[in-house]
């Protein structure tokens, strides 16, 4: 079989960032680029948004824009096989077996239960945020992914997945893969106008489908430092530089260090540059999402639904067998 990598990505706002394009749907588009032999599985961690958002309107539409916009950045559908878990029943039912096969004390030592303690006392904390790590080793193990690509802070995650397709290997015999996890390259902390991450939670975002003035506005905000026009630049010490670098090819990006480094290049010039790249991002990106509409997407994730279901319901199977759920050997 050839190589299977499998990732999701989690609904919770209805619309995606400049920084989840640069840090997560460009590389997921290289990657397939590069792994030319793998099979690529892309779901909506929906379940897992629900963690945090209880609006059923809200968590369906933020499902679909969030999936629109990765087909209108270019998600090539001949590589991806892109679905929706709550399709699949398997993923609910490997939860409950590994659910059960869990002590307290692994879920207790996660980074994300230790950080929800901090904003909510523990008899506050829904259930199914203490247990989202099951949740989504069931997404990956039901799969026999080989590889998963994730960002740092879900590593622990995916390690909890390895240890609990052990454990269960070891207690009804062979029965999952044991994944392998690929740590997303930071694309570099992309600071943002107040020196931060991009993020909602800080309202630094410039969100994929912003129209221009609401762009140009964010890109004015930028810090940067004060010197004069004729001045002599560093571009490693400049805000607006290390923004323009994600778009810049090396030969752009040797030009514009050789403009910064020269002198007479002023901050609005850097910035009026910057605008025009993410402009020429962004407006084929709004153009496509503006064509694709809703039953586009739900007959993609109908169709996609009944691949993946025959894997998992295999998968399933031989689980429920071995645990005896299933009475009929
Ligand atoms: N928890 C992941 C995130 O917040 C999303 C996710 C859910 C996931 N299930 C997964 C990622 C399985 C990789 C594999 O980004």
């Amino acid at each position: 079989m050839e190589k299977r990598i499998l990732t999701g990505l989690k609904p919770t706002d209805n619309q995606l960032h400049l920084w989840n394009y640069f840090g997560a749907i460009k590389p997921m588009i290289e990657l397939a680029k590069e792994s030319q032999d793998a099979e690529i599985f892309l779901f909506l961690a929906n379940m897992h948004a629900f963690t945090q958002l209880h609006n059923g309107v809200a968590l369906r539409q933020n499902s679909i824009n969030v999936l629109k916009l990765y087909m209108a950045c270019g998600v090539d559908l001949s590589r991806f096989v892109i679905y929706n878990p709550a399709d699949v029943p398997g993923h609910a039912q490997l939860n409950r077996v590994l659910t059960c096969i869990t002590h307290m004390g692994f879920m207790e030592r996660m980074h994300s239960y230790k950080e929800a303690l901090d904003k909510w006392k523990a008899k506050e904390m829904g259930v199914g945020t203490f247990c989202y790590p099951i949740l989504m080793a069931a997404d990956i193990l039901l799969y026999d992914a080989d590889v998963v690509p994730v960002w740092k802070d879900q590593k622990q995650h995916v390690e909890y997945a390895r240890d609990i397709a052990l454990r269960f290997n070891s207690m009804f015999g062979e029965t999952f893969k044991v994944p392998d996890v690929h740590i997303k390259s930071d694309v570099g902390t992309i600071i943002w106008v107040d020196g931060r991450k991009m993020s909602k939670s800080y309202n630094n975002y410039i969100w994929l489908l912003d129209d221009g003035k609401t762009i140009l506005k964010r890109v004015k905000q930028i810090p940067t430092n004060a010197q004069t026009v004729e001045e002599k630049k560093d571009p490693d010490q400049c805000n607006v530089y290390h923004l323009c670098k994600l778009f810049l090819t090396p030969v752009e990006d040797d030009a514009l260090r050789k403009r910064y480094q020269a002198g007479w290049l002023s901050y609005k010039d850097a910035k009026d540059y910057l605008y025009e790249k993410i402009m020429a991002l962004l407006i084929p990106i709004q153009g496509k999402y503006a064509k694709i509409a809703d039953k586009e997407i739900i007959a993609l994730l109908e169709k996609n639904a009944k691949i993946v279901n025959e894997i998992a319901a295999k998968k399933i199977q031989e689980v429920y067998k071995k645990v005896g759920f299933t009475l009929k050997v």
